[in-house]
């Protein structure tokens, strides 16, 4: 009988020693917690596609920033509905719009309690559904950098710390910078949704947010899920345009670019958990074929592993609550 010379069993004998050498841990410090808030609406509404996720009135805005910053969770990502969307997508940039309603709320009541983070994209806005605007049938990038640009400001001026484009038009973080420079916003940061793939894990967040587009898709703008590289080039570029973190997005089917970008560039990266990875564990969840919390901890530790320093997660709230009963 031959014997093992290396036994890898020797460091997992008790829970104690499996903790010693645990090499990836979980915090709900290490979340984003995304926020739905609607224009004109009464009380909370909730999201079909998406077990246990709500579209919020602006009136229980502090109840909720309440309940995540209790979990010691450090930042929320706001996301509007407007009552009202045109071809430009007018009320994005308007300093009484929901979302700058939303953050300037949240600043006065927490202070600097928790990170506001908002997203900058028009998609909520516009009646085409897209993430720019429409020009001839085509989506226009250098006008929709501007209105993007505009956008952020706005949300700059209400308070927001951290703008969070994801309409993947190309110089949008250069023209978003150099707007809030312009305006004296020097220390409100930028986390681009940089390498934002065409994917259809975003369907339940387009009934979340009421964003689908009315016409055609988001292939001109948003990164083929076939293509590395162009993703690597993507985090690239907004490094170059004065990016403070950036983001690979979806999370679960792209760890492999999470891990690159880890290992290329000196930069803190997000990873954004999307609405469809989320959704796919809830309905598997419901029917008993998965034990919702331990998939939901082997998931966050794979993005965490994969070299993701945050993570944007349906989770968050749920997770943070697991993590602090353990
Ligand atoms: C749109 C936007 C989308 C998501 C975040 N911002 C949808 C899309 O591009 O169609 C998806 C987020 C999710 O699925 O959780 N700018």
């Amino acid at each position: 009988m031959s014997f093992p010379t290396r036994r890898l069993r020797r460091l997992r004998t008790s829970s104690k020693m499996r903790e010693l050498v645990q090499e990836t841990s979980l915090d709900p410090r290490d979340f984003i917690c995304p926020v739905f808030v609607q224009e004109d609406l009464k009380s909370r509404v909730k999201v079909d596609s998406m077990a246990e996720i709500e579209r919020l009135p602006l009136d229980d805005l502090n109840d909720e920033v309440g309940t995540i910053s209790d979990l010691n969770i450090p930042a929320i990502m706001l996301f509007g509905i407007p009552a009202k969307k045109d071809e430009e997508g007018a009320s994005s940039f308007d300093d009484k719009g929901i979302v700058q309603k939303a953050i300037s709320q949240i600043r006065s009541n927490f202070g600097d309690k928790i990170v506001i983070m908002a997203d900058v994209c028009l998609c909520q806005y516009t009646s085409t559904g897209h993430c720019g605007i429409v020009q001839n049938n085509k989506i226009d990038n250098d006008s929709s950098i501007n209105t993007l640009a505009k956008i952020a400001t706005s949300q700059a001026r209400a308070g927001v710390d951290t703008v969070s484009p994801s309409a993947m038009m190309d110089g949008q973080v250069a023209a978003i910078r150099k707007a809030l420079d312009d305006e004296g916003f020097t220390d409100v940061s930028i986390m681009s949704h940089s390498a934002k793939h065409r994917s259809s894990f975003y369907s339940p967040f387009r009934d979340a947010a009421e964003c689908a587009p009315k016409f055609g898709d988001r292939k001109t703008y948003q990164v083929p899920f076939t293509n590395a590289r162009e993703a690597m080039r993507e985090v690239e570029s907004d490094i170059s345009e004065g990016v403070d973190i950036v983001m690979i997005k979806p999370a679960l089917s792209y760890l492999d670019l999470i891990a690159e970008t880890r290992r290329r560039f000196n930069i803190p990266v997000a990873a954004y958990s999307v609405s469809g990875e989320y959704a796919l564990v809830k309905g598997a969840a419901k029917q008993g074929w998965v034990n919702e919390q331990e998939i939901t901890s082997e998931i966050l530790h794979s993005i965490k592993r994969a070299g993701a320093d945050m993570i944007v997660t349906y989770f968050a709230k749920s997770a943070a609550k697991f993590l602090q009963e353990s």
